[in-house]
């Protein structure tokens, strides 16, 4: 099977600018550069948008808490966002805004319009409750006990408004057959399972548009003043707005679109399975060909939240281990398919371990040999993935991919212990010195499976062997 040739189309979810990314968003964002790197080893055309989701009552909220204009919470978040991104390595190559009205609006009206078209779009009265903490429409039987939304522990509001519906309702059975074929693939069986019977149950009409009066943000629906897109549908809609749909120039758009993989929590798995599909369907649009549904990153078994004090801040990590520590550990320590954890003092631990004492320090042994008993550098050679590395890629199982690089770092570690080859090239020269050779040849492998995960490590860790020299510091500083 060959996974090469095509371009790769990767998506992050859009971020709420309502407070700075933590590691959960960090998680996400990295997965994606991950596909992404690997897909750009491989050649192929790659693309990797990512941005923030601006039009909600969240964010305004906490602008007006900050007592910050809005429009300045705004781009001071929003930047906030890039210096993450820059800081952790994310080679990202495009930020949409939902606030843009030149890039997103456009494709998020031509949308409506075509779900208008298509009879999907009808005006009825809402009766119900909202969460705004979810951004979505709730009724009683989602909310636990004292009437609270489970997951964002607010009341909800009660709302009886005007709006334009979605008939969601008449794509459920195609969307759930696209998903059972695995046309649409949801990454792991698991959440497919999980989405597929949640449509068996029945899916309802969703609202679709707000009274503008009501909300501060939105986007216009077209030809009615009145009324603003609901967050969820503007939202969802940056996935193609972004390339460039609904607008003059659109050539993003057909050349990457369907996406190949959308990345996203499994809190916002049925927005993304249930109704984006639908709404694309309605539009006579490609659905996406996988949804990478991953867990919740958890410090000390707990969610991470503000009230509860253990909100790991990228930037921490990064300053005190660097940029290259914390992608490992996000992509070594958690399974993509299953919640994971982090404290700082597993965070260390794992640090001294793996990378100090693990791949850097097998870096700085193998390279101080080569540096004196090589006559010269390793002839030039391409390296090539195994099948299974690109098959756990292609599964989007990015831990399986880093276990695979990380199988050869002990492999190798314990060939040096078997063979000793420092002791034996003072006795049999030519011995030691084929060891040697091998030694430097499988640690460039190394270097050439960790691309898309370390990618300034593994650029280091060639450059050491295309010159034949030892690193001058090690590579990871233990850290105490
Ligand atoms: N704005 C929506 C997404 C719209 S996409 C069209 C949203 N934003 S969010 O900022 O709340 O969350 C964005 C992503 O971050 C989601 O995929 C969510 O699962 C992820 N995470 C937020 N907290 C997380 C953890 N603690 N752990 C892992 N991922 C987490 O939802």
């Amino acid at each position: 099977m060959s996974y090469e040739g095509k371009g790769f189309y990767v998506t992050t979810p859009i971020y709420y600018p309502n407070a700075r990314l933590h590691m959960g968003h960090a998680y996400t964002t990295t997965l994606c550069d991950i596909l992404a790197r690997y897909h750009r080893v491989l050649g192929e055309s790659t693309y990797l948008l990512t941005g923030s989701d601006e039009n909600s009552e969240k964010v305004v909220r906490a602008a007006q808490a900050a007592g910050i204009p809005l429009a300045q919470y705004l781009n001071d978040i929003v930047m906030g966002f890039g210096e993450l991104y820059n800081a952790l390595g994310i080679g990202f190559d495009q930020f949409i805004r939902t606030t843009d009205q030149v890039n997103h609006w456009p494709g998020a009206q031509a949308l409506w319009l075509r779900l208008v078209q298509s009879g999907d779009i009808y005006r009825a009265t809402y009766q119900g409750l909202y969460c705004v903490g979810a951004e979505s429409f709730v009724t009683e039987k989602d909310l636990r006990e004292g009437g609270l939304c489970p997951d964002h522990d607010e009341q909800p509001q009660v709302l009886e408004e005007e709006n334009y519906y979605f008939r969601l309702s008449r794509y459920a059975d195609t969307v759930a057959q696209k998903i059972e074929s695995d046309e649409l693939r949801i990454l792991p069986a698991s959440r497919k399972g999980e989405v597929l019977a949640f449509i068996r149950q029945g899916v309802a009409d969703v609202s679709f548009s707000r009274p503008k009066e009501k909300v501060a943000l939105g986007i216009p629906v077209p030809h009615d003043e009145t009324q603003v897109m609901y967050v969820w549908c503007d939202a969802l809609t940056n996935y193609i707005s972004a390339l460039g749909y609904g607008r003059e120039d659109n050539t993003l758009f057909t050349q990457f679109w369907p996406a190949d993989v959308h990345v996203v929590g499994k809190d916002i798995l049925r927005f993304h399975a249930v109704i984006w599909p639908a709404m694309l369907l309605s539009a006579g649009l490609p659905l996406p060909r996988t949804i990478l549904v991953h867990g919740m990153l958890t410090s000390g078994g707990r969610k991470m939240s503000k009230s509860l004090g253990n909100v790991i801040d990228p930037h921490e990590l990064i300053a005190s281990y660097g940029a290259e520590a914390v992608r490992y550990y996000l992509a070594r320590e958690v399974s993509p398919f299953e919640d994971g954890d982090i404290t700082h003092e597993k965070f260390k631990e794992v640090y001294n371990a793996q990378l100090a004492n693990g791949l850097g320090n097998l870096t700085s042994r193998i390279m101080a040999m080569a540096e004196r008993y090589l006559e010269e550098p390793l002839p030039q050679e391409r390296h090539s993935f195994p099948e299974k590395y690109h098959e756990a890629m292609h599964n989007c199982d990015i831990k399986a991919a880093i276990d695979i690089a990380w199988s050869e770092v002990s492999a190798l570690d314990r060939y040096i212990q078997e063979t000793q080859p420092f002791k034996l090239v003072k006795i049999h020269r030519e011995g030691g010195v084929a060891i040697i050779t091998e030694l430097v040849e499988r640690l460039r492998h190394i270097a050439h499976l960790l691309t898309p995960f370390l990618p300034e490590t593994a650029a280091k860790i060639q450059e050491l062997v295309r010159t034949n020299t030892k690193p001058e510091a090690p590579l990871f500083l233990r850290v105490e």
